[in-house]
């Protein structure tokens, strides 16, 4: 059973032995028990108050202490860079991918889509998924390239973090701030999922306009664990990801050793289920943004280095209105997947697991079965229930990874969800 505080963007404080914690200043001469004091920071020091980010850590050994990284030659399909040849403008589509048998959390990373310059300029999102059948024991994962949105699909994940510990489990997502050290256990011996790794400014809540001070993911919703250790000497292994490439070095020591620790900047869960969704009661409806979970801005105002939106059960009551999706072009680049049940602008074909890309002005929108039944649906009050989609969308396009181009989940027959619609008849003039 895991303990959590509850904010986001809280600064919190907590300690997992009684009296590890300072009192009154961040850095005493002699930190209780001896342990090592270490400022974790996720924003520049400078940063504005409302946007700063940083955490205190009091732990066993300082986080300093290891010998050079090599080249780690693991996770062979993790980070492996884009596919070097022009990008087709394709929309592009993704059935999920099978467990590897022997592989931890880490090991079945696949990096299918990268977006944006990445971690060199703290710019674009790059989408992995994974599908695991082992823990991970005597061995962490760090990113320094980005905070780490975790969607478990199928199957449950323990976060064993340096700042506590998160269970979670498909219907709620987690986040591991960037720089953070992690390891992923599996209560239920497999698991099957999504990642977003966000080079950019970290995820906020957006701000709500008129919708008011409330809405939407509210802030008490979010769960941020207590602190909580593990004191393992031995073999352990530290995996970093850093400018896309991935290194390794022997630790001797586990690196979840923070005994207490205060701050802002810490891992968290959220249960997509207390989303409070908002939408139309007249005609038409809002675009896709009014879902919009957490937020990563660029420094162009709204136009988002990155948005994580969901399309959660709810009513649908629109008068006069297509329902679903409507067809559209857009400037933005939008990843989607699939937590549960189906997707309410594809009648077939996109799964639980799946992955789809609709690049910078793709035309996409419904298939002709979804067309068809929604423009001749009766339109009562209906709930959309059992579905959670999800959609990851950047400012910046996306580039497959030769992986996703080769392999033969992608599905080669997208482009038919937009064939056989019959032409309008126009009076003739
Ligand atoms: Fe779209």
């Amino acid at each position: 059973m895991t303990d959590y505080q509850t904010g986001f963007g809280n600064h919190f404080a907590t300690e997992a032995v009684a009296g590890a914690l300072p009192v009154g200043r961040n850095a005493p001469q002699k930190p209780p028990f001896g342990l090592y004091t270490e400022q974790l920071s996720g924003t520049a020091f400078t940063a504005p108050r409302h946007e700063n980010r940083r955490s205190w850590l009091y732990r066993l050994r300082p986080s300093a202490a290891h010998p050079a990284f090599i080249r780690y030659d693991g996770a062979k399909r993790f980070a492996p860079g884009t596919d070097k040849h022009p990008l087709a403008p394709n929309r592009l589509r993704w059935g999920p991918l099978e467990a590897d048998a022997d592989a931890d959390w880490l090991d079945s990373l696949t990096t299918m889509l990268v977006a944006g310059d990445g971690p060199a300029t703290q710019t674009g999102v790059a989408m992995h998924l994974y599908a695991a059948s082992k823990d991970m024991t005597d061995r962490a994962f760090v990113s320094g390239d980005g905070e780490l949105l975790i969607l478990p699909e199928r199957g449950g994940l323990t976060l064993l973090t340096e700042l506590g510990r998160i269970d979670v489990k498909p219907g709620e997502i987690a986040l591991i701030p960037r720089g953070v050290r992690f390891r992923v256990m599996l209560p239920d011996g497999n698991a099957r999922g999504y990642v977003a790794e966000n080079h950019g400014s970290p995820f906020r809540l957006p701000d709500l306009g008129p919708i008011g001070a409330n809405g939407l993911a509210n802030p008490r919703d979010f769960a941020t664990p207590v602190a909580w250790f593990e004191d393992v000497e031995g073999e352990y292994e530290l995996v970093q990801k850093f400018l896309g490439s991935l290194w390794t070095t022997e630790l001797g020591r586990s690196p979840l050793d923070v005994v207490a620790w205060h701050g802002n900047y810490a891992p968290w869960k959220y249960d997509l289920a207390r989303f409070n969704t908002i939408g139309t009661v007249s005609f038409d409806h809002p675009d896709p943004s009014i879902f919009t979970v957490l937020t990563s801005p660029s420094e162009v105002p709204g136009t988002a280095n990155v948005d994580f939106v969901i399309f959660p059960p709810r009513w649908m009551v629109a008068e006069d209105t297509f329902r679903p999706p409507w067809f559209h072009r857009n400037v933005m680049s939008e990843c989607m997947g699939l937590i549960t049940g189906a997707y309410d602008a594809k009648a077939e074909g996109f799964r639980p697991g799946a992955l789809s890309l609709h690049n910078q002005m793709s035309g996409h929108g419904p298939d002709v079965a979804t067309w068809q039944a929604a423009s001749a649906a009766d339109l009562k009050p209906h709930r959309i229930d059992g579905t959670m989609a999800f959609m990851i969308e950047s400012r910046w396009v996306f580039h497959p990874t030769a992986f996703a181009l080769e392999t033969g989940a992608l599905d080669e027959d997208y482009d038919q969800a937009w064939d056989g619609f019959p032409k309008a008849q126009v009076p003739l003039r």
